[in-house]
């Protein structure tokens, strides 16, 4: 049965041309029947190996040529290759709408290289059209034509055009913020360009967290590096506040919460990320809960918030989620920084996990974590820098002492820089944990915008990542 079934077509017709010469020898015959056959086979497939490597050489080789006989501003027209593509990322944030328009190219290792970036912003933000979505087709129609200025036209078709709502849209009724979605998608179809199932959508924390992070690690080069380790990402928002990273240790996967483990694959990579939004622990939405107010809830007539933040001399406005909010200090037996930590502590205690594994890893820290660490001369508006955690502590201990000698121009800078601390703590940072803050790495703006990118690309368009 075997040996029925090893002889196939090309056998029979092998054995029948020697069958002339070798009649006797049958089993001889049989074996010098199978080589021609597998010989036949070998030379079928180094000619077919030899075609396909030999044909895109041709092209590449026509390629170069044409390219000697042009100036380099034609270096696009080499994408009708795959070696140079874009991808557009709209940013629709609270305050405005954002187009990214990204040029790669493909490096030897087959990773890709950011080339350029091109950014627009237009204002208002999507969601005041919540009442009219047709009136957002203008700005949206607007922002669609840088891309296809900045994109060769042979490539509009094979470029992801993706939009990501932020906080502006979820804190909208999900109705009119579906209405406004489905808006946007029929613009992107009516588009050149390529748009998939996800291209148009409301992004939560996590994914924020994710997107960020890949930015991060691709600027840093530890995504096209095996030998770099990952960085971890720390962003303190208004409403939310995030933590990721790439857990190297087993036991961060196993004991993490339900949700906090991510996975997903990138560069013919899986990555298993630890990535957690806390919804209410941004700062703004963090004042208000350190003065004992609600979220979405205005105070009755008359009525003030009362903090152990401030001293008592203080009075003072906070206007958060359109809601404005009278604030006064209180009368506190200690010094301020105590009482306000102890308030905070309050607020903040075993509200966010604790990832033993933190002290082991290095962390970027932005938004909030940077913009904080400049009101208290902490680092350079501009460059950025490092700074150890009980660096963020004996700012705040200044800032509070400050405002209890006399009112100054920061009344929340004590509260602020306290929170950052305990949050900090809170979250598993020892006090001599460094953090790098940072705005750009590389040069490049850190924005999830860049990784959400990325992301998208190796979804919708596989043959590019
Ligand atoms: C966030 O959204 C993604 C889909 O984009 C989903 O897979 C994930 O479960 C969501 N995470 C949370 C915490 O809601």
């Amino acid at each position: 049965m075997a040996g029925r079934r090893e002889e196939g077509e090309c056998g029979r017709r092998n054995r029948a041309a020697q069958s002339n010469s070798n009649r006797e020898k049958k089993p001889l015959i049989m074996k010098i029947g199978r080589l021609p056959c597998v010989l036949l086979f070998v030379l079928c497939v180094v000619l077919f190996i030899t075609y396909i490597k030999w044909k895109p050489r041709k092209e590449q080789a026509l390629d170069s040529s044409d390219l000697q006989s042009k100036d380099t501003n034609d270096i696009g027209r080499l994408s009708s290759k795959n070696e140079i593509f874009y991808g557009i990322m709209f940013d629709a944030g609270s305050t405005g709408t954002r187009i990214h328009v990204y040029q790669f190219s493909r490096t030897p290792s087959g990773a890709p290289n950011l080339d350029h970036e091109e950014f627009r912003a237009l204002k208002p933000g999507l969601s005041s059209y919540a009442d009219n979505p047709l009136k957002c087709a203008p700005g949206i129609n607007e922002l669609l034509d840088i891309a296809k200025k900045e994109i060769p036209q042979n490539l509009w078709a094979s470029t992801p055009l993706v939009l990501k709502a932020t906080a502006g849209l979820r804190l909208l009724p999900g109705e009119k913020a579906q209405k406004l979605l489905d808006m946007v998608r029929e613009l992107f179809k009516a588009s050149p360009f390529l748009i998939g199932k996800d291209s148009v959508s409301i992004m939560n924390g996590t994914d924020e967290g994710i997107f960020a992070w890949i930015t991060v690690n691709f600027l840093t080069g530890s995504l096209t590096s095996h030998e770099k380790k990952h960085s971890g990402m720390l962003d303190l928002g208004g409403g939310s506040t995030q933590i990721t990273f790439y857990p190297y240790s087993k036991n961060t996967l196993t004991s993490s919460p339900p949700g906090y483990i991510t996975e997903f694959e990138l560069f013919h990579n899986t990555y298993s990320l630890y990535s957690h939004s806390y919804l209410g622990y941004g700062l703004m939405s963090a004042r208000l809960a350190i003065m004992g107010g609600e979220e979405g809830k205005a105070l009755k007539e008359g009525e003030e918030l009362v903090t152990s933040c401030l001293t008592p001399e203080h009075k003072t406005e906070f206007k958060h989620a359109e809601i404005t909010y009278k604030i006064k200090g209180q009368k506190n037996d200690e010094p301020l920084y105590v009482s306000c930590y102890k308030r905070v502590l309050a607020v903040l205690g075993g509200k966010v996990e604790r990832s033993k594994e933190i002290p082991n890893l290095f962390f970027y820290a932005f938004s909030y974590y940077y913009d904080r660490a400049v009101d208290a001369h902490l680092i350079d508006p501009e460059l950025g820098g490092s700074l150890k955690v009980k660096d963020f502590d004996m700012a705040a201990k200044k800032e509070c002492k400050l405002i209890e000698e006399a009112p100054g121009e920061k009344p929340f800078l004590c509260m602020d820089l306290t929170y950052i601390t305990v949050l900090l703590q809170e979250s598993g940072f020892p006090v001599e944990k460094e953090l790098k803050l940072a705005k750009k790495i590389n040069d490049v703006e850190t924005s999830w915008a860049l990784g959400a990118t990325f992301y998208y690309t190796s979804i919708m368009n596989k043959q590019h990542l």
